[in-house]
């Protein structure tokens, strides 16, 4: 039995984000953005009013001061304070109708963008989700999309409207005064050089951190579904020391980002401050001078620091962009690899072998039921150079038969039934179903003629009667529910607390793996499937509820064509015929006796006594064997 890595193995990761544009993959968010722009720009404008009403404050104080204070008017000071309270409140109304306009719409857009990554995944190609940790996909689904919906609620709309009110700020300090105005903008110039870089920096670092949040994911998901291993090997110190690892590791990009934050977030600081400073020293002597009025001053320097928050949030507001850039590079990396539909467009065309294309047309009794022809297979992921693992498959099921398939543990068994249902595509030769290549069906109509149980039986987080009807065509009721409950001996969920009504699955009532396998098999049965493949459907099952499955079972198989994965002789019984899957070919077929008879390898399989050409792994190929049943 495996127990649990100490630590994840890393996950893919796509290149380092060198030379890439954080606006060109903000860009790639349009679309989904579009339907709800209407109120994003008008968010963004009443932004801009209202920070812009804020610089008028400035302009009234210049008033208040060179006015009703230097003339000693009380009632003009009265009313100076009335207007600056009412700009005021003008502006935090303001502000307050903005984050009304953009809530709701980006609730939306977040919903749309995380729909469209679920349904993409759901249709992604079994082996690109082997290739994928979970966690970076879950990751994925939430950090990254909480990330890009914070950015457009508030960096995107704020860098346009504080880079607004700078210039509509600077502008006014110019007008008022050139010369103080100049020394304000004398350190725009080193931020600017100095953000660029930071930029690249946060950039490295926020890519660094999200995969990191991927791969602590991975690890939580794992100890939470691995528990029971977790805690009969004692695995929990070493589980939670790998954990600690990452999230150390984690801590520690997360740490270099508040520093290169807080770096750039001093230096934003202290070269608007210093020049504030200069400005006041040069402005106070020319009021002393008489050149400047003191309202003018105040002025100049209310609208500085009115532009104080403006200037200073631009280092945090482009940290958030590039944190969502990379989110959203993130999520087009999953978005962008091909479904199936589209790997098959864009694919392997099949290759017809051995003359087959002209069986097929003819539509003979031949080519009916189900048939595998020169198919061969290797997985993508395989060592190069390695031999395929089906190595040129030959079998026909003929209508209504049922074929059990023997071969020794990492023999391909599982993953010649996989390629009926086109979990994974063949890489040379065929499978036609009724004469029909499955590759030239659409994938709906290939999955509805062809039900599957495989080795482990997963349950959903439903009822029983959900879990079980899954398998049907959406059609079927009670009454077929409870057929194929009985098919199975799946006689238990009536004694459940809700009968076929009681949740299971994950967030259900925890059912035995006997229990579980029978569903199962009742979800393959429900929907009276013409092809039926089972992977070892009855392994888990005492011998008694074994007998009487197979009982019901007959009745299933003498409807249907059937290839049944088999690793004991009272399940090959089933089957009418046996085809024994050996290198990669099927080696011989037959019924079971015959095969006991005549093959020697087969005779071994089924009754454990030795064979002369087995290989130390049992394979015959060197491949990793499972443990031994
Ligand atoms: N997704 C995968 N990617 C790469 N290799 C795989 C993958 N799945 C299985 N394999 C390899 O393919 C070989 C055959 O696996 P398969 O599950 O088809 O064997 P099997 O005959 O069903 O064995 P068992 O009797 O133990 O169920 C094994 O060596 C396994 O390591
Ligand atoms: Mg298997």
């Amino acid at each position: 039995m495996p127990t649990p890595p100490p630590s994840p193995p890393p996950d893919r990761r796509p290149d380092e984000p060198t030379g890439r544009s954080a606006v060109r993959a903000l860009l790639r968010l349009w679309p989904h953005v579009r339907p709800v722009r209407v109120r994003l720009f008008t968010a963004a404008f009443v932004a801009i009013i209202a920070s812009c009403v804020g610089l008028v404050i400035p302009l009234v104080l210049k008033w208040l001061v060179d006015g009703p204070v230097a003339g000693r008017d009380t009632a003009g000071v009265w009313l100076g304070a009335l207007y600056l309270l009412l700009l005021g409140v003008a502006e935090a109304l303001l502000f307050g109708v903005r984050r009304w306009l953009v809530a709701r719409p980006l609730a939306r857009v977040e919903a749309d963008l995380r729909a469209r990554l679920y349904a993409h995944v759901q249709r992604l190609p079994v082996a690109f989700l082997d290739r994928w940790a979970s966690g970076q996909l879950l990751s994925r689904g939430t950090t990254d999309l909480m990330l890009l919906r914070q950015f457009l609620a508030f960096p995107l709309t704020f860098l346009l409207v504080n880079g607004v009110t700078i210039v509509v700020g600077v502008v006014v300090m110019l007008l008022q005064d050139f010369t103080l105005g100049l020394v304000m903008l004398a350190p725009a110039v080193p931020l600017v050089a100095f953000s660029s870089v930071f930029e690249k920096r946060y950039a490295r670092a926020a890519r660094q951190a999200q995969d990191q949040v991927g791969d602590l994911t991975t690890v939580i998901e794992e100890s939470v579904l691995g528990i029971r291993i977790v805690k009969g090997f004692g695995r929990h110190r070493s589980q939670a020391r790998a954990f600690r690892q990452l999230s150390r590791r984690l801590r520690g990009t997360e740490l270099r980002k508040a520093r290169l934050l807080a770096t750039i977030w001093a230096v934003i600081v202290t070269l608007p401050e210093t020049a504030i400073g200069a400005t006041l020293v040069v402005g106070a002597v020319q009021v002393a001078d008489g050149t400047l009025s003191a309202g003018t001053l105040v002025a100049f320097l209310s609208t500085a620091l009115a532009l104080r928050w403006p200037v200073e949030s631009i280092g945090f507001l482009l940290a958030m962009c590039q944190e969502a850039a990379t989110a959203t590079e993130r999520y087009f990396e999953v978005l962008d690899a091909p479904t199936e539909d589209q790997q098959a467009a864009g694919g392997r065309t099949p290759v017809p072998t051995g003359g087959c294309r002209s069986r097929a047309v003819r539509a003979s009794p031949a080519a009916t039921g189900l048939r595998f022809e020169g198919v061969r297979f290797r997985y993508p992921d395989a060592p190069p150079g390695s031999p395929p693992l089906l190595d040129g498959v030959d079998l026909h099921i003929r209508p209504g038969e049922s074929v059990a398939l023997v071969g020794a543990t990492g023999s391909g068994k599982t993953t010649l039934t996989a390629l009926v249902p086109r979990l994974h595509e063949v890489t040379e030769g065929r499978i036609t179903l009724d004469g029909r290549d499955i590759t030239a069906m659409p994938r709906e109509e290939l999955r509805a003629l062809v039900a599957v149980a495989f080795e482990e039986p997963t349950l959903f987080s439903a009822s029983v009667a959900d879990n079980v009807l899954m398998g049907g065509d959406g059609t079927a009721g009670t009454a077929e529910l409870h057929r194929a409950l009985a098919v199975a001996q799946a006689d238990f969920v009536h004694t459940l607390p809700q009968g076929t009504a009681t949740q299971v699955g994950e967030q259900g009532l925890s059912l035995s793996g006997g229990q579980r396998q029978r569903l199962a098999l009742a979800r393959a049965v429900v929907g009276r499937p013409r092809f039926l493949i089972l992977d070892d459907p009855l392994s888990a099952l005492d011998v008694h509820t074994e007998a009487a499955v197979e009982a019901a079972l007959r009745h299933v198989l003498a409807g249907t064509t059937a290839l049944i994965v088999a690793h004991r002789p009272s399940t090959v019984l089933l089957a009418d015929r046996v085809a024994l899957l050996s290198q990669g070919r099927i080696a011989a077929v037959g019924t079971h006796h015959e095969l006991l008879r005549t093959n020697a390898e087969y005779a071994r399989l089924m009754s454990g006594r030795p064979w002369a050409g087995a290989q130390p792994d049992g394979t015959g190929r060197g491949r990793p064997a499972k443990e031994a049943r």
